[in-house]
């Protein structure tokens, strides 16, 4: 009988896992810094290459100055009939349910990485307009952001 790589992989997994929360409660007891032990979280950098078909890549940073981290658990739009949050491995996209925005951290959604996936748009955005989307947290209320739209190849390192 043969022990496939998958399964081999997943006592590593469970591993990683531990660790992690191990570690976040650690943080819980030990961190008391000056900032509180509660998320404080802001949103910068957002916007959306004008999309060339039916779907749409969105990107932005949330910066978190407070002592406690917090989760992404989904995003919503007027524009979109699903927001979906992805990753990128390689050349493949991932899709993933909720994503850490580590105590005095960022998580940083940029081109080749973490991005926003728009689907099932209702208009189509366009260069110079603007996409609202509502951000909702496992700690923090709803932030809603005004996402600009930019040409199709922008770049945020060049600005155009
Ligand atoms: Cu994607």
């Amino acid at each position: 009988m043969t022990v496939s790589p998958r399964h081999r992989a997943l006592p590593v997994l469970g591993t990683a896992l531990t660790g992690a929360l191990l570690l976040t409660l650690t943080g819980c007891g030990s961190d008391s810094g000056g900032s509180g032990d509660r998320p404080d979280l802001s949103v910068s950098s957002a916007y959306m290459p004008q999309p060339v078909s039916d779907m749409a890549a969105g990107f932005l940073t949330v910066t978190n100055k407070g002592g406690a981290q917090d989760r992404l658990t989904s995003v919503t739009s007027d524009t979109a009939g699903s927001v979906t949050l992805h990753g990128t491995t390689g050349q493949t996209m991932t899709e993933v349910t909720s994503l850490t925005v580590p105590a005095h951290g960022q998580l940083v959604f940029k081109s080749g990485g973490y991005h926003l996936m728009f689907e099932k748009l209702r208009q189509q955005p366009k260069q110079g307009g603007t996409v609202t989307l509502k951000l909702h947290f496992a700690t923090s209320g709803p932030l809603t952001v005004e996402m600009p739209v930019k040409p199709a190849t922008y770049n945020p390192a060049t600005g155009h």
